[in-house]
């Protein structure tokens, strides 16, 4: 994201402020045009970034912890020494700043040069050749990450989509409302792959692994050799079997093509139809509102998004988009499209430009499937997010693992996650044997107010309300035999960081 033009926040941090400036042990000011955030733990001081890598999120308002700070927006955490993102959704580092304290005074010195020092869990030594299946979340993160660990053996990204990876998330949101640039998408620009040495076969889809041979084979024959695997086959958008589903006009939503399409169609509609109140769904009618099309949304069930955040929320949610001019279907749903109509089960019909089914994704498993993999919801993989087959791992959406938290095994369809176990799986490929552990979490943005959600609750006795849902400013823990699964919050970032922290020190 782009740097904001206005002038840096702040007192000028080289002329010196005293230690008792620090409120809360922080504070932003600035050197040059940059704006710095120093930050006081326990006896020692740091100046860093006051800016995520990841969209730009102010991490004043984060949480500092174990020499770490975690970002309030998307909980992304960077080392305060080095700058390095230790978590995504943030990958890069962030800058950092030498500091001086005379007496009661603190100088913010010169900008420190990246560190070239060992990487933390230096995997220089490993060699091989390593596949990973799928250029999404997970897989980018794995081949960023193998590279950053130092490793030097070869790595191939196997990817069925034409375009490189990109920031799926946008897909739903500020790309396809018009407001967010196409360059905000890829992860990385195209010549980060030839400088890192990641050969990025796009559009190359992978028909089957041969397990005995350690080999996976793409369309068209040609054989792709590794000695560990990686697969991040993501999950794919459920179509429903409905006549007219299939016309040009419907449309599903998961790749930039798609969004692409809807955005192309979206130009010349004056009315959608959104079929399904999941959180793409209703991303999608807020993207659409945005562009000033007339959206319906039609969905069996009695609120949005009850399943996952109860139904206080689920009004909430409902409230929001009907005052920004949704209309909604709710215990009802479509039927048939004839031609533009889109006909209701109740009876009614909607003449729509424009439809997008939101109702939901199936895990993409047929390889897994074909090599003999243990499947059990999705991919069963242990806490080192290996598969069954040794030396063969799998990470993001298809991927089941034993969740030390709730204590069972789940699934979960978060872009952080996706990307986190991604990182693990690589570090794991390089024999670093590093469990994932790391508590679920993931967003949703509907017009100016962002969901944050961390934990994971199937199922709950209680939701236990902090402030006030209509005002946009609660927190709500979700509460199974007393225990907190889970929390879900508006504009209380902070203490959605430190309910994230409480589940990690209880697992
Ligand atoms: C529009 C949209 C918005 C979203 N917004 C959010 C959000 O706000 N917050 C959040 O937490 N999550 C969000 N998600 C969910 C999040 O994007 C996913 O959880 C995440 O992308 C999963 O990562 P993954 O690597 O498992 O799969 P993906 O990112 O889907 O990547 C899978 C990759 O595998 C490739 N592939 C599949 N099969 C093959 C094959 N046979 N051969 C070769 N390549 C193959 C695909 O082309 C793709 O490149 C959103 C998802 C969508 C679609
Ligand atoms: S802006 Fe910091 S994690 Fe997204």
């Amino acid at each position: 994201m782009t740097q904001d033009q206005t002038a840096p926040r702040g007192p000028d941090l080289t002329q010196g402020i005293a230690l008792s400036d620090l409120a809360d042990s922080r504070l932003v000011g600035h050197v040059g045009n940059e704006e710095v955030l120093v930050v006081r733990s326990g006896s020692e001081l740091f100046a860093i970034g006051a800016h995520c890598s990841h969209y730009h999120g102010p991490l004043v308002e984060g949480i500092v912890t174990g020499g770490t700070v975690r970002c309030p927006w998307h909980h992304a955490c960077f080392d305060l020494r080095s700058g390095e993102a230790l978590r995504p959704p943030a990958l890069s580092p962030i800058d950092c700043w030498n500091v001086e304290r005379r007496g009661d005074q603190i100088f913010v010195k010169e900008k420190r040069e990246q560190p070239k020092r060992r990487p933390p869990r230096d995997a220089s030594h490993a060699t091989g050749r390593i596949v990973i299946v799928g250029g999404g979340a997970a897989g980018f993160a794995a081949a960023e990450i193998l590279r950053r660990r130092g490793f030097r053996g070869d790595v191939a990204i196997l990817s069925n989509d034409s375009a490189p990876p990109v920031d799926r998330p946008n897909l739903s949101k500020d790309y396809l409302a018009g407001s967010a640039p196409q360059d905000w998408l890829p992860l990385r620009p195209d010549e980060f792959y030839r400088d890192n040495g990641i050969a990025l076969h796009l559009a190359t889809e992978v028909t089957r692994i041969d397990i005995k041979a350690r080999e996976v084979i793409v369309a068209g024959g040609k054989n792709f050799p590794f000695d560990r695997l990686l697969l991040a086959t993501g999950a794919e958008p459920a179509r429903l079997p409905i006549p007219g589903a299939d016309q040009p006009h419907v449309y599903t939503l998961r790749s930039l093509a798609d969004c692409q399409a809807i955005i192309n169609t979206a130009k010349h509609a004056a009315r959608a139809v959104v079929i399904g109140a999941s959180f793409i769904g209703l991303e999608v009618a807020a993207a659409l509102r945005g562009r000033n099309i007339e959206v319906h949304v039609a969905a069996p069930e009695e609120r949005p998004m009850e399943r996952v955040l109860g139904p206080q929320m689920g009004d909430f949610i409902r409230t929001l988009h009907e005052e920004h001019g949704v209309v909604f279907h709710l215990r009802d749903t479509v039927t048939a499209i004839d031609g533009r109509r889109a006909i209701l089960k109740t009876g009614g019909t909607i003449d729509a430009d424009l439809v997008v089914l939101g109702v939901g994704v199936r895990p993409r498993l047929a390889l897994a499937e074909q090599a003999g993999l243990i499947i059990d919801h999705g991919i069963a993989v242990d806490a080192f997010l290996e598969t069954s087959v040794r030396g063969i791992y799998a990470a993001g959406d298809i991927a089941r693992w034993p969740d030390p938290h709730s204590r069972e095994r789940i699934r979960v369809e978060h872009w952080v996650v996706a990307e986190r176990q991604g990182q693990i799986a690589a570090e794991n490929m390089l024999g670093l044997n590093v469990r994932f552990d790391a508590v679920p979490f993931f967003w949703s943005q509907h017009y100016d107010v962002p969901i944050n959600y961390v934990g994971h609750a199937e199922q709950w006795d209680e939701i236990a309300i902090e402030g006030d849902i209509k005002s946009r400013d609660c927190l709500l823990r979700y509460k199974r035999k007393g225990q907190v699964m889970a929390v879900a919050s508006i504009f209380r970032d902070a203490e959605n960081l430190r309910a994230e922290l409480a589940m990690e020190q209880t697992q």
